[in-house]
């Protein structure tokens, strides 16, 4: 699956987030010392930025299975007993979305992940009574957008904590030419450093926007991917130089043409466009802070003067 095969495998493959691949090869390879399971290990950050994959990663550098499941998929707490008891001495149990677990599953994770023990009611009424099993050790990977949505209690269990970061445009041009290599599409410098740069710091973005460009190259029959065939490509794909899709424009004209610029609440932008404020606040914002076309204050968003630059606005005063 050629889908798959684009993720990398080990750490030395894993292109940017250093400071993460750091710390990890450190704890990994004191855990693989001492014989141990690898500590619990939360990875938070916006989507798209490589944390199933390093979650992956661990479980081979560790040489451990890879098990995956995600928050809203665990409804009760008996589907996540049946996956913590078939557990292996030392697997990788990578948890997405964790910050949507139930909260009666969360009950259960606590000991498991504290002690590797697993409290479970059986029977019912005067019958029901409380049993006891012991799990193997594991590593729980967890993953989610923002650390602060999980429970106190849930962020307190994890002994490693790590944010991903947005990527550098160097770093993102070396996941594209990688991309295109494994895809047998030959790109030019300049090209992949274009899709780089209008890719909101986001591999998975770059990698989904160097498909499109390679089928118009494709349809064109071209064998290089050109400069100007990625421009055309990206414009047609309504990305513009920044980076900004169909949705950041909305959000940011929202804010400067309806609201002279802020400040002004998310929920308030979330009903203007239609977009759920979780998704804004998760998916578009952290973007848009990064790059400075928004601030965050106390009284809600307010676009600032580069936000107005980029579409040619005249500040209001
Ligand atoms: N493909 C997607 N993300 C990647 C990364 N961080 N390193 C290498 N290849 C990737």
């Amino acid at each position: 699956d050629v889908e798959q095969s684009l993720r990398p495998t080990r750490l030395a493959q894993y292109i940017g987030q250093s400071k993460t691949k750091e710390n990890l090869s450190i704890f990994i390879e004191a855990a693989k010392m001492r014989e141990e399971s690898l500590d619990h290990v939360l990875l938070y950050g916006p989507p798209g930025l490589g944390k199933t994959t390093m979650a992956s990663i661990i479980a081979n550098e560790m040489g451990v299975q890879f098990r995956t499941t995600s928050g809203p998929a665990i409804e009760r707490a008996g589907d996540l007993a049946a996956i913590l008891s078939s557990l292996e001495a030392g697997d990788v149990l990578f948890i997405d979305e964790i910050h949507r677990l139930p909260r009666s599953v969360e009950e259960i994770l606590y000991p498991a992940m504290e002690d590797f023990v697993l409290d479970i009611v059986i029977g019912q009424g005067s019958e029901a009574r409380s049993v006891r099993l012991d799990l193997p050790p594991f590593t729980l990977v967890g993953a989610t957008t923002r650390a602060g949505l999980l429970s106190a209690p849930l962020r307190d269990r994890f002994g490693v904590l790590s944010r991903l970061e947005f990527y550098n445009i160097e770093e993102l041009s070396m996941i594209i030419k990688r991309t295109a290599e494994i895809f047998e599409v030959e790109i030019e410098e300049d090209a992949a450093g274009e899709i780089a740069s209008r890719s909101r710091g986001t591999p998975r973005i770059a990698n989904r926007l160097l498909k499109r460009v390679r089928d118009i190259a494709q349809v064109r029959q071209e064998n290089s991917i050109t400069l100007q065939t990625t421009q055309q490509a990206l414009s047609m794909l309504q990305v513009d130089i920044a980076g900004l899709d169909h949705i950041d424009h909305k959000y940011l004209l929202g804010i400067i043409d309806k609201f002279q610029g802020g400040p002004v609440g998310l929920d308030t932008i979330s009903a203007t466009i239609g977009e759920e404020s979780q998704t804004i606040e998760d998916v578009y914002e952290p973007f848009l802070l990064q790059q400075g076309f928004i601030q965050r204050t106390p009284r809600g968003r307010v676009a600032t003067i580069k936000a107005y630059e980029h579409f040619d606005r005249e500040v209001q005063s």
